[in-house]
């Protein structure tokens, strides 16, 4: 309890899966929190419940293409809680998927704008205002996929998320003699709409899960675990790391 007391964060895509859990386990941490994603009833909902449960948090809907929503975000942050220590840049998409010489210059294009150019946006308003309190933690969701672990069929989701690496290098690299820690989590297959969705049958769904040494796929709750670590203080000499939790899948061949 309490490892974010006085800290301020928003997190994106937490209208469901991996970032609604972890809004909420930032708020019973102690931290403030700017919910976005597009669905406004589900974030609503989310900021009904941290409320409820005596936490404190806003809702400001918006799509992460738009350089407006990003700065409306941090905007919340400053005009509600009066900073910006934390940032959760997690929104994302499959895209378009199929076969490569099959898909679209606007759906790689569109893919790429969602996860990765998005974050870049997200970062370039975020590290700006954490400047000014002294420090902060910017945190991306990559993935194992198009790192440690290929996929057929998901080359623009695999671009656009190995690019998050890089970004999160040059930003760590670039403004760690401000304080600000840049990191990226890397999960394996975590149990969300959007695995739901990808893996739509028993079958796929046993097969996804034989990837990792745990033999299962991770809760969401487990990811936020690991990213709360990196927007604490306990990972104050933690940055610009590609950090797996991937339950073994990038070391398990049986
Ligand atoms: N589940 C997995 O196995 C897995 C593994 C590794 C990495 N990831 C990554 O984890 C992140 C979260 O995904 P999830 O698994 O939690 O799935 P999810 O429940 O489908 O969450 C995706 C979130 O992204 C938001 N989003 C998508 N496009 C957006 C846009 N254009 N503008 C604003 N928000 C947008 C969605 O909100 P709205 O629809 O309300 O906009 C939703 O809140 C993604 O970046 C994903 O790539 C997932």
């Amino acid at each position: 309890m309490n490892r974010l007391n006085n800290k301020v964060a928003i997190v994106t895509g937490a209208s469901s899966g991996i970032g609604r859990v972890t809004a909420k386990l930032f708020a019973t941490e102690g931290a403030k929190v700017v919910v976005g994603a597009r669905r406004q009833p589900e974030l609503d909902r989310l900021v009904e419940e941290i409320r409820a449960a005596g936490g404190e948090a806003v809702a400001v809907a918006g799509d992460v293409r738009s350089e407006e929503f990003h700065k409306a975000l941090v905007a919340a942050a400053v005009d509600t809680y009066g900073a910006l220590d934390i940032a959760f840049n997690n929104a994302g998409t499959l895209g378009e998927a199929g076969p490569s010489t099959g898909v679209s210059e606007a759906g790689f294009s569109e893919t790429l704008a969602i996860n990765l150019t998005a974050s870049f946006l997200a970062a370039k308003h975020q590290i700006g205002q954490m400047e000014k309190n002294g420090g902060g933690s910017v945190i991306f969701t990559s993935t194992f996929v198009g790192y440690s672990f290929a996929f057929p069929g998901v080359a623009a989701y695999a671009a656009s998320k190995s690019g998050l690496i890089g970004l999160t290098q040059a930003l760590a690299a670039e403004y760690g003699q401000q304080n600000v820690r840049v990191n990226a989590i890397l999960p394996g297959a975590v149990d969300t709409d959007m695995y739901r969705d990808m893996n739509d049958t028993a079958d796929k769904q046993a097969f996804i899960t034989s990837l990792h040494a745990l033999k299962r796929v991770a809760t969401p709750d487990e990811v936020a675990r690991s990213v709360l670590y990196l927007a604490s203080d306990d990972a104050s000499f933690v940055t610009g790391t590609a950090s797996l939790i991937d339950g073994g899948a990038s070391i398990t061949r049986t």
